[in-house]
């Protein structure tokens, strides 16, 4: 087989074989294609598409290229959960120790933040002494143990994937449906869970800017789930303001312990409640969601799931008393109480606007690699819908210095819409596909 051929096989709108892709990973990982013929091939791809049979295939092939965790095989069932990325997006830190306190084992490896979305290993980072970076054997003991293990993303997990991705990131080769679900498929296939929930994310803040958009990857993902025996259910959920109040790494992860007491914001604690619930009617451990409901609002009331969260903080390092007593998380010296500049109803608020406000503040990296800053971020004072008066709290600066909270005041007040008439936020929760 020769590459240029297969370039120029998609160039031209055709279908590549189930052969010909498992070629193309198996060269491209071994490092015998160059990146200037995979960038082009890449590029045909993003133009032309790739059909179902193509990109299940293509997912199967980088999930292959390297080791496979099979955490099914040795504790079962065991869920895992992914977000698309957001703004203020705490809910993996809800959800996996509430699922885990239902009875229902969480092995995950969580991504750090790039770009303007937050990353859930950079918030547990926040906690003194807790480390992602974890061995196999380190993953499976504390699995088995804790029922629950939040570990960093691994190298040798699908490395083609990790090849692909760098290429793409360089290339204006992000935003392609078959690229994207085979990316974040392939990774979830060579973990090796027996449930998945995707939390797939439309809106200003999220890659996908439209519903249309959301659906469609939602639908490719869990088609390639089916087909390699992984349960797969996608929630497409609003990302067209950002979650909760909180936007930040340390600030997060206490809307988080607030979350798992019953006490978080409406919005992003009835979005974990669900996908909670949606967990443990797809694994079995209810029967429907009556039943998951009340099992979720056991394991809040009860202190079962911060409980757990706490568990699994000290068992990967974490100082609990950080979980036990949020106030000791790391807090910035600079805390800014920024005004409402009119009266009226807030009629949005641009969560792409508000994530890359709180990256400048320290808390995300504007390249891969740069350091953050846990102490950092925002505290939105109201949201969509709310009914503020001028010189009413609008958001709560956290920052190093007086300087940084100065220089982002106006680029905040951008990020909102007024209006003199009632408007009704949209609801979270748009589709679940299963
Ligand atoms: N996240 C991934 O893991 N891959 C993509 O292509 C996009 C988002």
């Amino acid at each position: 087989m020769q590459t240029v051929e297969l370039i120029a096989k998609k160039r031209d709108g055709g279908t590549f074989s189930s052969e010909e892709i498992t070629w193309l990973i198996e060269h491209y990982t071994q490092g015998s294609i160059p990146d200037y013929q995979m960038a082009a091939l890449l590029m045909a791809i993003y133009l032309r598409g790739m059909d179902a049979r193509e990109t299940s295939d293509l997912t199967l092939a980088m999930a292959n290229s390297g080791a496979q965790l099979r955490v099914n095989t040795q504790v079962s069932p065991v869920i895992d959960k992914h977000s698309t990325g957001g703004v203020g997006d705490k809910v993996t830190l809800a959800v996996a120790p509430l699922v885990a306190a239902c009875g229902v084992a969480v092995g995950k490896m969580t991504g750090r933040g790039l770009g303007h979305t937050g990353g859930t290993a950079d918030k547990l980072e926040s906690v003194d002494g807790f480390h992602v970076e974890l061995s196999r054997d380190d993953f499976m003991r504390i699995l088995h143990e804790h029922q629950i293990v939040l570990a960093g993303q691994s190298n040798d997990l699908a490395p083609a994937d990790g090849k692909l991705y760098a290429l793409r990131d360089v290339t204006g080769i992000i935003e392609s449906i078959p690229l994207i679900a085979s990316s974040i498929m392939s990774k979830k296939l060579a973990i090796g869970a027996s449930h998945l929930l995707l939390d797939v994310k439309f809106g200003s803040g999220a890659f996908m800017k439209t519903v249309e958009q959301a659906r469609q990857l939602a639908q490719a993902m869990v088609e390639i789930g089916r087909e390699a025996g992984l349960h797969t259910v996608a929630a497409i959920t609003s990302m067209e303001q950002p979650l909760g109040r909180a936007i930040g790494n340390a600030i997060e992860l206490a809307e988080a312990i607030d979350i798992l007491h019953g006490k978080g914001p409406a919005d992003v604690s009835e979005l974990c409640y669900h996908e909670a619930a949606e967990l443990l009617v797809m694994t079995g451990k209810a029967t429907n969601e009556a039943e998951a409901d009340q099992l979720v609002t056991q394991a809040i009331q009860s202190g079962a799931a911060v409980k757990k969260l706490a568990e699994v903080i000290a068992a990967q390092g974490g100082n609990l008393q950080q979980i036990e007593h949020p106030e000791l998380l790391p807090a910035a010296p600079i805390r800014v109480m920024l005004a409402a500049p009119r009266t009226g109803y807030i009629a949005a608020i641009n969560a792409e606007g508000i994530g890359l406000a709180s990256m400048s503040l320290g808390a995300g990296r504007f390249k891969k690699g740069d350091p953050i800053d846990h102490r950092t971020g925002l505290i939105l004072q109201a949201k969509v819908g709310d009914y503020l008066t001028a010189g009413e709290p609008l958001i709560e600066i956290h920052a190093r210095n007086e300087q940084e909270a100065q220089d982002i005041q106006a680029s905040l007040l951008a990020c909102y819409q007024w209006s003199e008439n009632p408007v009704q936020a949209q609801p979270l929760i748009c589709d679940i596909i299963r």
